[in-house]
Formats: structure tokens, C-alpha cells, sequence
């Protein structure tokens, strides 16, 4: 997927601009439309076979717990004896767990999810995830080796995996799926709901900023044709950045600032060799014919998910059970905390172009810099990046949101997360966080107070109220809500310094840099370093990222 990106770049550079196949001539910014909305860019994309709900779903139950138009009934194996539901598969699945709102994230601030009564909205933004898709790439080993077992007479499965005799791999790539459209149409009406009389104060069409990638710029439409309706176009403005390589774009920011190298993220190893091998297990017992390595197992699990939301059915979720689950969600959560997150070295470096433009919106001054991700000539031009706009919506996929989060210190989801063994009472869970269709909402107030009226802020992760302390210069209200001034001014003082951008993203040291800092949180302790380096596979790896990363910092 990533070497297609730099294929395409690589091809593209070799147009030259202004000829009439030149794939630059659409991009916003160039075209002869204000706001094109099919600029090309949009990634590689398949679409699977279609459905057939109706004739496969065979799922015998009554029990229906929501009205998914997808088969979602499924509870784990063994669901009796482990006391589990539906929730335990589901909201298991990482960050391709189809939308659901985050009511056990911020148990704190239950109660307090209504307005103050003194306290009127002024301004809304939103920073949205794209909705469910089909899998980036496919499951073509898995796929290919039940295919061969098959072939030469010696797949043997019963039971719950004897589905396995008759599976076939029917997935696309990449593009958003009809539940994906759904998410984003709801979370339309959702919004409109809430915050619509806000676009009464401005005359002006609203612009909503997303990604040229296909699912990227399908969310942005379903989403407007759910808050605005088919008339959308004359209500607001689509503005589509360019996603590819060397684009400057805060909401792909990867595509200027390649990540380093976070030695934490070898923990993934550390757990995958402890995880998993009870599934392994029952796989061999009951599958004979096909050996499944660990990472099939996890493929599996994903296609659980995968399958649901494209094909509507899977016969993967009933063989796995809520542990199975529990693990998989667990080594979804090692990864983006360890990658993009707080246990990251530079996840604050992605985050912080979307980040400054939000200052630049709060404060309602434009773009002033610091120059990091951001593109500066669309930043500059109030056409593409409007200043005073009641409400602010921008697409993006759950790895920005993620790194958003880690340049914004919200350090309430700052959970340090160990290799061998998983804490079940953890905040941090990638389904809560940045699940498909997850939105980080922030809402601006005036309140009445003694001195006449005060601005203040408040945030909102899939719908739970974000405890708003310290670490963004809060007070740390009940209510989870801020003074406006105290908010900005702790981004304005910190989050570009904390970045370390122009070290990461472009190797220039400046007078910002604090190693001690930079490194907080984010290396191993040799105690760490000693265990992994007891396995001689680990070693290895070790051996070969640790100086990987020493080279990257230097
Ligand atoms: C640019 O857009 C036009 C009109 O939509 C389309 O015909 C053309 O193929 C596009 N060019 C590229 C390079 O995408
Ligand atoms: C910035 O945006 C303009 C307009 O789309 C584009 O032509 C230019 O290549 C972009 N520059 C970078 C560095 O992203
Ligand atoms: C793109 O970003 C780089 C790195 O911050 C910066 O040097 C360059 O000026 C930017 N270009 C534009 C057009 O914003
Ligand atoms: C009201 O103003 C006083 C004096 O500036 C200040 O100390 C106090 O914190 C303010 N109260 C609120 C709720 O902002
Ligand atoms: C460097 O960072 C450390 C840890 O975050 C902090 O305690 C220290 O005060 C910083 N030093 C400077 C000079 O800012």
C-alpha cells in the first residue's frame, strides 16, 4: 500500500505540469474550480463482491440487542461459560470496530455530558474519522494456503469451522463500505441536530476539509448529505487536500514527516509471543490439512470484523473466543500507543499541523505559523482556510486523530501499556478512541459568570466529555470544562516546543530541543531491553531497530 504511494509519486513527477493529462491539473488549489471535488489522488481501491445477507446470514437467534442492517448477533465461543456478549467481539476489533459511542471511556464525566445552563455554544469543531472500509490489503496468504489445502483433498474442518471447506476470500481494498456510508450519514444527522442553528450567524458556505483518498472524500459527502441533505453543495464547500507524497497536508501528515522508529513498539513482540496460542491451539485441534501461524490467527480475528461490515456475515466470529478477542484488541492497542501514541516518539511531530491550525481557529487569527505539516499557500488563502466559521469539520484517518490527541497531551489517555501481560482495567482502547467513524468534538461557550461572561472550551471523544486538567492547563472542573484563555494559551506555550517537529520531521535541531524531553516515556529501561533481549528472535530485531532508531535522531 505505502510502496503504491511512492510508485504513484514517483510516476506522477514524471508529467510535466499544464499538459492535459498532467495529474496535478485538478488538486484544489490548481483546478479551474474553487472546490473540486474529483482531483484524482485517490489511492488504490477495489471493490468486493456484493452482498447477499438475506441468503447466508443462517444465524439462528431472536436475541437482537440493535438494528445493524449487519450481522452483528454473533456472541464468542464459549459466550455461556465466559459470561460474554456481543460487545466482547465487536468493541474487541481495534480500530476497525464499527462506530459506537464511547460510554465507558471517561466514567468521570458521566452526568455532565449537557451544557452548563449559564453557557451558550458559540463554535463547534470537529476532527472526524473516515467510516468502515474494506481492509487495506488482503488476506492473500491466508486465503492462498485454505485454497491449496483444499486442492490437493486435505482440508479437514468440523463444526464451527467447517464453514472453512466453502470460504472464499471476497473482500476489496481500501474503499468505504456501505455501513462506512451509514456511519458517516448518521454522524450527518447527528451533527445537525446538534449544532445546525450554529450556521445562522454566517452568511458564508461552510468549508469542510478531507483527504483525496476515496473513502476519505466518499465520508466527507455522506456525512454533509446527512447534515446539509441532497441540496449540500449549495449549503457548503468540499475541500479536498491532496493525499500522496511530499504533499504538505495536515491530514495526512506521513506523507512529509516519515514516523521514527519508537523502541517501544518492539513490546508488539513481546506480546505476540505470549498472546494468541490459545486460538492457535484450537485451530490445530480442529483444522487439519492447514498449519496456521500467529499472524493468520490474527487475520482471522480481522476478518471477523472485515467480513461483517463489507459482506454484512462471518463465520470467523463464532470461532474465537472473548479472550481471543480481548487480545487482538490488546495488540491493536500496543501498536498505535506505541507508534503514534504516548509511547511514541513522534506522534506529538504528526499531530501538531492539525493541531496549530486549530489554534489558528480558536484564536480566529489565520494561519501564522509555525510552519510544520501544513500546506502554507492554501493555510494563507481565506478561501481554503477560513477564519470565523461557526462550525469546522475535518475528515482524516484514525492514526492523525491518534497523534492529534498525543500533540494536543492528552495525557488522560496516556496509558503505558506493557508487553506481557494486559491490564483489563486500561482507559486506553483503540475501539474507544479511534474506531471507524470516531470524531473528536470541541466546543466553544461563553458562560455567564461574575464578571459578566467567560469563553471556555470543552472536548468530546465519541461523545464522552473529555476531563479537561492540568495537562492542557486547566483548572480540572467536574464538568470537564476549560477556560478558553488557559486552553490556548497552554497549546500556544507547548505543543509546537513538546513536537520536536523540526528535529524529527526535518533533522534540524533548534533551540526547542530538550533529548531528555524527546525521549520521556518513549525508550526502553535496560531492564526492558535485557528481558527481550532473552529471546534470541527479539534479539535481533533489537539489534537491528536500535540502530535504526539511532540513526533517525541523528
Ligand atoms: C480532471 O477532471 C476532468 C473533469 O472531471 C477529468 O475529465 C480528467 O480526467 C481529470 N484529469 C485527471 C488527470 O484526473
Ligand atoms: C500546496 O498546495 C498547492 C495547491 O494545491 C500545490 O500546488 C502545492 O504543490 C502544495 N505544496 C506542497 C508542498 O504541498
Ligand atoms: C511544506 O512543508 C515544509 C516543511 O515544514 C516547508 O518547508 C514548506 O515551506 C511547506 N510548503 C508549503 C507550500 O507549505
Ligand atoms: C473574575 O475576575 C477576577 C478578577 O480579574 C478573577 O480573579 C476571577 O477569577 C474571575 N472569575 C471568573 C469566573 O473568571
Ligand atoms: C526538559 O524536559 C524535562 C522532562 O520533560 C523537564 O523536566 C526539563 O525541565 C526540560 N528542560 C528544559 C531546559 O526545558
Amino acid at each position: 500500500m505505502k510502496l503504491l504511494v511512492v510508485i504513484a509519486a514517483m510516476a506522477s513527477a514524471c508529467w510535466a505540469r499544464g499538459t492535459p493529462t498532467d495529474p496535478w491539473s485538478n488538486v484544489t488549489g490548481t483546478s479551474s474550480q474553487t472546490f473540486p471535488t474529483d482531483v484524482g489522488f485517490q489511492g488504490s481501491v477495489k471493490y468486493g463482491a456484493p452482498p447477499f445477507l438475506a441468503q447466508v446470514d443462517q444465524l439462528k437467534t431472536r436475541k437482537s440487542s440493535h438494528n445493524a442492517p449487519v450481522e452483528m448477533r454473533w456472541v464468542p465461543l464459549n459466550a455461556e461459560q465466559d459470561h460474554a456478549t456481543s460487545d466482547d467481539i465487536f468493541r474487541n476489533l481495534g480500530t476497525t470496530s464499527p462506530y459506537h459511542p464511547a460510554d465507558d471511556l471517561f466514567p468521570e464525566t458521566h452526568g455532565y455530558e449537557n451544557v452548563p445552563k449559564q453557557c451558550r455554544i458559540k463554535q463547534a469543531h470537529i476532527l472526524h474519522r473516515h467510516g468502515s472500509r474494506y481492509p487495506q490489503s488482503g488476506a492473500g496468504l491466508l486465503a492462498k494456503k485454505i485454497e491449496l489445502a483444499k486442492k490437493l483433498g486435505k482440508l479437514q474442518a468440523s463444526g464451527d469451522y467447517a464453514f472453512l471447506h466453502h470460504w472464499k476470500y471476497q473482500l476489496g481494498e481500501a474503499a468505504l463500505v456501505h455501513l462506512g456510508a451509514q456511519e458517516l450519514f448518521d454522524s450527518g444527522v447527528k451533527y445537525y441536530y446538534e449544532y445546525a442553528q450554529l450556521l445562522e450567524q454566517s452568511k458564508k458556505k461552510p468549508v469542510l476539509r478531507t483527504t483525496s483518498q476515496s473513502r476519505m472524500v466518499d465520508s466527507a459527502r455522506y456525512w454533509a448529505l446527512g447534515f446539509f441533505g441532497w441540496d449540500m453543495t449549495d449549503k457548503a464547500h468540499i475541500e479536498v487536500l491532496t493525499e500522496t507524497l511530499l504533499q504538505n497536508n495536515t491530514l495526512a501528515p506521513y506523507m512529509t514527516c516519515p514516523n521514527v522508529f519508537s523502541p517501544k513498539a518492539l513490546r508488539i513482540l513481546e506480546w505476540r509471543a505470549k498472546a494468541f496460542g490459545n486460538a492457535q491451539k484450537r485451530l490445530k485441534e480442529n483444522v487439519k490439512g492447514v498449519s496456521f501461524s500467529k499472524s493468520d490467527v490474527i487475520t482471522m480475528i480481522g476478518l471477523c470484523g472485515y467480513e461483517t461490515v463489507s459482506q454484512g456475515y462471518s463465520d470467523f466470529c463464532k470461532i474465537f473466543t472473548k479472550q481471543d478477542y480481548e487480545e487482538y484488541q490488546y495488540d491493536d492497542d500496543l501498536a498505535k500507543q506505541s507508534v503514534f501514541g504516548f509511547m511514541s516518539i513522534g506522534g506529538r511531530a504528526m499531530g501538531i499541523g492539525w493541531v496549530t491550525e486549530f489554534l489558528a481557529r480558536l484564536k480566529g487569527t489565520g494561519f501564522q505559523g509555525p510552519q510544520t505539516t501544513q500546506n502554507a499557500t492554501l493555510d494563507s488563502d481565506p478561501t481554503y482556510f477560513p477564519m470565523h466559521q461557526p462550525l469546522y469539520v475535518d475528515f482524516t484517518h484514525d492514526v492523525v486523530i491518534q497523534t492529534v490527541l498525543t500533540a494536543l497531551n492528552f495525557k488522560q489517555l496516556a496509558d503505558e501499556l506493557p508487553g506481557n501481560h494486559m491490564d483489563p482495567k486500561r482507559r486506553y482502547r483503540t475501539s474507544r478512541i479511534i474506531p471507524f467513524g470516531a470524531r473528536l468534538v470541541f466546543e466553544v461557550m461563553e458562560c455567564d459568570d461574575e464578571n459578566g461572561s467567560t469563553d471556555y472550551i470543552r472536548a468530546k471523544l465519541n461523545d464522552a466529555v473529555v476531563p479537561l486538567d492540568g495537562n492542557q492547563g486547566c483548572e480540572g472542573r467536574k464538568d470537564g470544562l476549560c477556560k478558553l484563555d488557559d486552553y490556548m494559551g497552554f497549546l500556544e506555550h507547548h505543543a509546537y516546543s513538546m513536537s520536536n517537529y523540526d528535529l524529527l520531521c526535518q533533522l534540524k535541531p533548534d533551540h526547542n530541543l530538550n533529548v531528555t524531553a524527546l525521549l520521556d516515556g518513549a525508550i526502553l529501561s535496560n531492564e526492558q531491553v535485557h528481558q527481550l533481549g532473552k529471546n534470541p528472535h527479539h534479539r535481533n530485531v533489537l539489534k537491528h531497530k536500535h540502530k535504526l532508531s539511532m540513526n533517525s535522531l541523528l
